[in-house]
């Protein structure tokens, strides 16, 4: 018996796998040389809010360009929404709503303008609501009210938050959204950060490259950590921090004679904080012995336990550096 033929579209998905992106060996080796991305493996779960992690230079913007079909890969490949890229560029863009490093922007237009213009070159886009889409989006962004200034007077913040609004001018299937956060101010990121997680939970997978570890933390329930081009981790944030052994916390009045007794303990990387002292735990030892010990020394110990691992910890852990890192 003779299998029928998968049609194109099938054998795109099949070729895909699970997942809203999925890339396989994509490597990127720019012209001067330099490998920005190096044999990546990624899988993006339908639904989920993924975090692209990685320091400066570590190949995040150079992933998302090649995702986007704005820049070919050397080698490998990357599907999005089970199409290959960057050859189904024009069936997928449509359902993907994309913020890439430095927005581009007509200064001499105001933000409304910019996106009343943005949304007419889109094909796709129906002209009868776009006074209304660009409305409700300046609007989700907190522009509204400088809607009508020219672009060149915005700051680096409402750049950013314009760019935003334009990948939401359409409800889309997945969202990418290179640094989204960056350039705002505290307030300002945690406005963008709970119109992720609304997004999120309208239905829309969102995709999102940061270099700070607590925002991943706090918007992401999937994770990636890139360094130096190579991915070193991906997964469910939680089981990211989980499989690193969280810091040892001692409260106490002797701090300096607490850290003595734990180094004798086997604790390592011991720092003092005034009246708090935390370490690494000692791989072989119960942390009751620990704590007998600390009494016994004469510590006056008012707090001890083990705090969870964040997900900073587990990136050192990983990667034997500190995150701020360049590549
Ligand atoms: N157009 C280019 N030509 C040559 N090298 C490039 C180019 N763009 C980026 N690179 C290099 O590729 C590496 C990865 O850069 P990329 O911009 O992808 O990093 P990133 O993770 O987005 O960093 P950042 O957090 O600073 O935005 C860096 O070493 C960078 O210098
Ligand atoms: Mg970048």
């Amino acid at each position: 018996m003779s299998e029928t033929p998968a049609t194109e579209p099938e054998r795109e998905q099949q070729g895909a796998g699970d997942g809203v992106i999925v890339t396989r060996a994509l490597t990127k080796r720019y012209r001067g040389g330099q490998l920005a991305v190096d044999g990546l493996d990624l899988t993006v779960p339908a639904d989920s809010v993924f975090g692209f992690l990685g320091p400066n230079g570590s190949g995040k913007t150079t992933t998302i360009r090649m995702l986007m079909g704005l820049i070919e890969p050397t080698s490998g490949s990357a599907h999005v929404l089970g199409r290959p890229m960057p050859r189904s560029v024009r069936a997928v863009l449509p359902h993907v709503g994309a913020l890439i490093e430095g927005p581009a922007l007509y200064g001499f237009l105001s933000g409304r303008d910019n996106l009343l213009r943005y949304d007419a070159a889109d094909p796709a886009a129906d002209p009868r609501t776009r006074r209304a889409r660009v409305a409700a989006a300046l609007d989700r962004v907190g522009l509204a009210a400088a809607a009508g200034k020219k672009a060149k007077a915005y700051s680096l913040g409402m750049k950013q938050r314009l760019g935003l609004a334009a990948a939401l001018l359409q409800p889309r299937k997945l969202l990418v959204l290179d640094e989204p956060t960056n350039g705002l101010d505290p307030q300002g990121m945690r406005e963008i950060r709970s119109l992720i997680r609304e997004l999120a939970s309208d239905g829309t997978t969102v995709f999102l490259s940061s270099h700070l570890l607590d925002e991943i933390e706090q918007v992401c329930t999937h994770a990636a950590v890139m360094a130096q081009g190579r991915l070193i981790t991906q997964g469910p944030v939680a089981d990211l921090a989980a499989g690193t052994r969280g810091r040892l916390v001692v409260t106490t009045p002797d701090a300096a004679d607490a850290a003595r007794t734990l180094k004798e303990q086997g604790a390592a990387d011991v720092v003092i904080a005034e009246d708090r002292v935390s370490a690494e735990p000692p791989q072989d030892r119960d942390l009751a012995e620990v704590n007998a010990a600390l009494v016994a020394a004469g510590v006056r110990v008012r707090g001890f336990g083990v705090e969870r691992a964040s997900l900073e910890d587990a990136f050192v852990a990983l990667t034997g550096e500190g995150f701020d890192v360049a590549g």
